[in-house]
């Protein structure tokens, strides 16, 4: 019997993977996406180049970046493999444990296979993927790195994966605009759903337990996925502000129908405030998104084309995409630099009631950095379609197909009072 030996240059290229690999984990401890010795582990055990062959081993082992598999017409990412940092996040969100049943929702291969090694060889792990081309593939590099327990299923996963089912855990890895009635069905007792949820146009991950009738948050991380597709599939509205140059964004909460034309009103007189809060070049200010899209009943996700940058802020000046409109006005949320590494925030507005709604914007980034900004953040439940307002927590309630969404902040003294939530 003959052995085939690795050539020289195969060894090198392990190598050269095993030292990427060991600084990628580092990274994302410094990070916090790893938290666990158990995730570290898996990011070990499971090479992430088995999967993406065709990429470099650099842009396999960064820690931030989604190697992107597949393409549409139009060249919009629709299946990648998603970044380490999202990965080791919600596998810390999800706490998979030895001899777990869990669920995979959109394949991939990498990420099936460290939830399988997480549940050990008394789990059993099941990925479910719309496309035909990703189960095949996913379940040909599932098979050849060692991990042909976990099924692999080509369907909408609007409908889980019955045959499968109960599931101690479900890991959405694309982004759901709503949470489908099946997945909560289909859940275990004392069951969790990791899900990145997309709310009023921003895209949190959440870690879901039921209470009751409903679903609670445990924890939540701001993140970006290729959006879910078939049944469940929701499509953004653009209100143009500009022609089809500059519009807001909306993928609920469309306020098309109260708005007056509001095309042409970036042509009208800028009204311009100036909050004195300011934020530090690399400080995450994800909750001000949240609280902004919680107190503007018509905020939406500004959208201009590159060359239209000169109309909405000043020279050295930067815009936000964080915006809102109230009857034929518009404001959105810009900064200027305040220092080195510093800017403040601000609000630029237009229309009839550009003034007040430019300050009603710099006052609740006031309220935002005195009241929330160094707390836990808001908490989210998800309820039935049918239950009454009465009955829902205080805060954002955003209504989906099969369930109300709930956005509730904490009372001002606790959030100023405590660290973030995870
Ligand atoms: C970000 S990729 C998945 C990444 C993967 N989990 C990994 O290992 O990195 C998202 C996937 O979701 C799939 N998808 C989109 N809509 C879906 C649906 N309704 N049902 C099942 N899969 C869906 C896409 O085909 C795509 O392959």
């Amino acid at each position: 019997m003959s052995t085939v030996r690795p050539s020289s240059a195969e060894i090198s290229e392990a190598q050269q993977a095993e030292s990427l690999r060991e600084a990628m984990i580092s990274t994302l401890r410094e990070m916090g996406a790893i938290r666990s010795d158990r995730v570290a582990e898996v990011f070990r055990a499971v090479h992430r180049d088995w999967f993406t062959r065709g990429a470099s081993l650099e842009e396999v082992y960064s820690a931030t970046a989604a190697v992107h598999m597949k393409r549409d017409e139009q060249g919009v990412a629709i299946s990648t493999v998603s970044a380490p940092e999202l990965q080791a996040f919600m596998l810390e969100q999800a706490d998979i444990q030895p001899g777990m049943t869990a669920l995979e929702i959109g394949s991939g291969g990498v990420n099936a296979a460290m939830m399988s090694w997480l549940a050990g060889p008394e789990g059993q792990v099941t990925t479910v993927d719309i496309d035909p081309e990703v189960t095949d593939r996913a379940s040909r590099l599932l098979d050849a790195a060692g991990y042909a327990r976990v099924n692999v299923v080509c369907a909408d996963a609007e409908n889980g994966a019955a045959e499968y089912a109960p599931f101690d855990r479900i890991i959405v890895t694309v982004g759901a605009w709503d949470i489908p009635p099946a997945w909560i069905d289909q859940l275990a007792p004392g069951g969790r759903i990791v899900v990145p949820l997309r709310m009023r146009g921003l895209t949190r991950s959440l870690a879901l337990e039921r209470e009751g009738d409903r679903l609670v948050s445990r924890s939540a991380m701001i993140c970006g996925f290729v959006k879910m597709q078939g049944v469940g599939a929701n499509r953004e509205q653009l209100l143009p502000l500009r022609g089809e140059k500059v519009g807001l964004r909306f993928d609920d909460g469309w306020p098309g129908e109260q708005a007056p034309a509001l095309d042409g009103v970036l042509d009208t007189p800028r009204a311009e405030v100036w909050s004195g809060v300011t934020v530090g070049g690399r400080e995450s200010f994800d909750t001000l998104q949240l609280w902004l899209a919680t107190v503007f009943p018509g905020f939406g996700r500004l959208r201009a084309d590159p060359d239209q940058r000169a109309v909405l802020v000043d020279e050295g000046h930067q815009w936000f995409d964080l915006a809102a409109v109230d009857g034929g006005s518009v404001a959105y949320v810009t900064t200027r630099r305040a220092g080195p590494g510093i800017s403040e925030f601000g609000a630029h507005a237009f229309g009839p009631n550009a003034a007040v709604l430019a300050e009603a914007m710099a006052e609740q980034v006031r309220i935002w950095d005195r009241e929330q900004r160094r707390g836990p953040g808001p908490s989210f439940a998800v309820w039935p379609a049918d239950t009454p307002d009465e009955r829902l927590s205080e805060g954002l309630v955003i209504d989906k197909r099969h369930h109300r969404i709930t956005v509730s902040w904490p009372a001002a003294a606790t959030a100023a009072g405590q660290g973030n939530q995870d």
